[in-house]
């Protein structure tokens, strides 16, 4: 599958088969997630492997939509505000690293915000120090939701003298 496919391919999965996942298999797609741009080498992320006790406690309204895994991926805040920016942008480039090299392999990502809760935070054992910035549902897709069309990028492009 080439990059362009996996990106044009990808949805935020919201119904997941059963079918089990390899810990091997998430264990490459975080190592290829890794490999995300991050200034100064801050390597901002951390990764939580959510297990069945902590992914009740979250309650999630549809329990991540039946996800085999599920994960929490967590960004470090930095000294500045700048630093936390960027950190979360790092984080950010890490998560589609992620589901782009799941997507490679078929397996589909639901993307929730529910970690950022202060009551959630304290679920997942979040550092004063951290951000949740997502966590993921991860398994093979039972939907495949239709495309979301995007705003033509001709409309978003400005030209500067
Ligand atoms: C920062 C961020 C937070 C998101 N939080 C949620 C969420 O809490 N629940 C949800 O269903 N989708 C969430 N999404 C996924 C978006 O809703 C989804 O990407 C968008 O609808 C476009 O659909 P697509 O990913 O299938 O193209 C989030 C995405 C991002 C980038």
């Amino acid at each position: 599958m080439s990059v362009l496919d996996a990106i044009m391919g990808r949805r935020n999965i919201k119904a997941f088969k059963p079918d089990a996942i390899s810990e091997q298999h998430v264990q490459s797609w975080l190592t290829a997630a890794s490999y995300a741009p991050n200034h100064r080498m801050t390597e901002p992320w951390r990764v939580l492997i959510v297990g069945p006790e902590t992914r009740g406690l979250l309650k999630h309204k549809t329990d991540f939509g039946g996800a085999p895994v599920v994960i929490a991926i967590l960004s470090k805040s930095g000294a500045t505000t700048l630093e936390r920016d960027e950190n979360v942008m790092a984080t950010a480039c890490f998560m589609q690293n992620f589901m782009l090299a799941a997507q490679e392999a078929g397996v589909g990502t639901f993307w929730s915000s529910l970690g950022a809760a202060a009551h959630n935070r304290e679920i997942l054992g979040a550092a004063e120090s951290e951000d949740v910035i997502g966590v993921f549902g991860i398994g093979y897709p039972a939907e495949i939701p239709a495309l979301k069309p995007r705003t033509p990028i001709e409309d978003k492009i400005t030209s500067l003298p």
